[in-house]
């Protein structure tokens, strides 16, 4: 696809995504601080990948994309939320995200937990009481999500990553899998369920999604060690001062390279028959060699 068609539709997607999230915890109840640390996070401009993703597949799955925003939005406040938890004290202790200062830098640890906490069931108010879907399909969504996101999904990879120590190839492979593939998958499956779910797009939207969530994370590893803050938006060198061992360190940097375009072009195989215009070919490869 060429680069301008790619750049005009994701900025369509993300203007969409914006707009709504925009539009979400902007009344003044006597409790709007909770409300301000949310929108704080969850309007510090984000890259907005998933919820693109879940567009993307909704659209090829036969759905009026529009249809789809509210749930792809879903997932980026589980996201946001799994941001704001990662980077307090007891997790990764991080004081840069998004180019700004942490949520529990701006609110206090309290208020960025809590923030967090309101995050999550909003995110299934949102996708449960969706316009323009049938109940099934809210169900099903709903569903993805909880699975994804859950104590089988990310939740597991954070305990992996942050307690468990892991070490070896296999283990970072798991742990991978499970923090950011599950919510990288499960946003390319939203889209085909929000669609009616057709067992084949499932599979193959399964599959995209985590292959790219491996690349995207050996990227993050990658960026986390040669990446500019300014740019990446995030500290640099966070994972060595957490004691983390990461692909970089068992690899190098030239195999994560190459393990990155290795996955990267698995992504693109388990979608080439469904990716007509190339739009999900050209995502994998700009998110490949991305610096930020
Ligand atoms: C950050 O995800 C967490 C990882 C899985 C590495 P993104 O890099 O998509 O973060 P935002 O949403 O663009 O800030
Ligand atoms: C985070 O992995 C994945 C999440 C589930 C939040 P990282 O800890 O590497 O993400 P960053 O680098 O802080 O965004
Ligand atoms: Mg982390
Ligand atoms: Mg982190
Ligand atoms: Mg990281």
């Amino acid at each position: 696809m060429e680069k301008a068609a790619f750049d005009a539709r994701y900025d369509e997607y993300r203007k969409a995504v914006e707009a709504y999230l925009n539009g979400l915890f902007s009344d003044k109840p006597h409790w709007a601080d909770l409300y301000e640390s949310m929108r704080y996070s969850l309007l510090a401009g984000g890259k907005r990948i998933r919820p693109v993703l879940t567009l993307e597949f909704a659209r090829l799955a036969g759905l009026d994309w529009h249809t789809a925003v509210p749930v792809a939005c879903a997932l980026e406040l589980v996201h946001t939320y799994s941001l704001i938890h990662d980077d307090l004290p007891c997790m990764d202790d991080d004081d840069l995200r998004r180019g700004k200062p942490t949520n529990h830098k701006v609110y206090g640890e309290t208020l960025a937990v809590l923030a967090g906490d309101a995050l999550q069931p909003e995110a299934f108010r949102i996708i449960l009481t969706a316009p323009g879907l049938a109940a099934e399909q809210r169900a099903d969504c709903a569903l993805i999500l909880a699975k994804a996101a859950g104590a089988d999904g990310m939740v597991a990879g954070q305990v992996i990553d942050t307690l468990h120590a892991p070490k070896t190839e296999e283990e970072l492979g798991e742990v991978h899998h499970l923090k950011t593939g599950a919510m990288i998958a499960g946003a390319c499956k939203l889209g085909v369920a929000a669609a009616g779910g057709n067992p084949a797009l499932l599979a193959a939207a399964e599959e995209y999604g985590y292959q790219l969530g491996l690349a995207f994370q050996i990227r993050d590893d990658m960026l986390d060690v040669i990446g500019n803050a300014d740019e990446f938006g995030k500290p640099i060198g966070s994972d060595k001062e957490e004691g983390k061992v990461t692909y970089v360190d068992l690899l190098g940097l030239e195999a994560c390279d190459r393990k990155v375009l290795d996955c990267t072009e698995k992504a693109k195989a388990a979608v080439r028959a469904l990716d007509a215009d190339g739009f999900l070919a050209e995502l994998a490869d700009s998110l490949a060699e991305r610096n930020k």
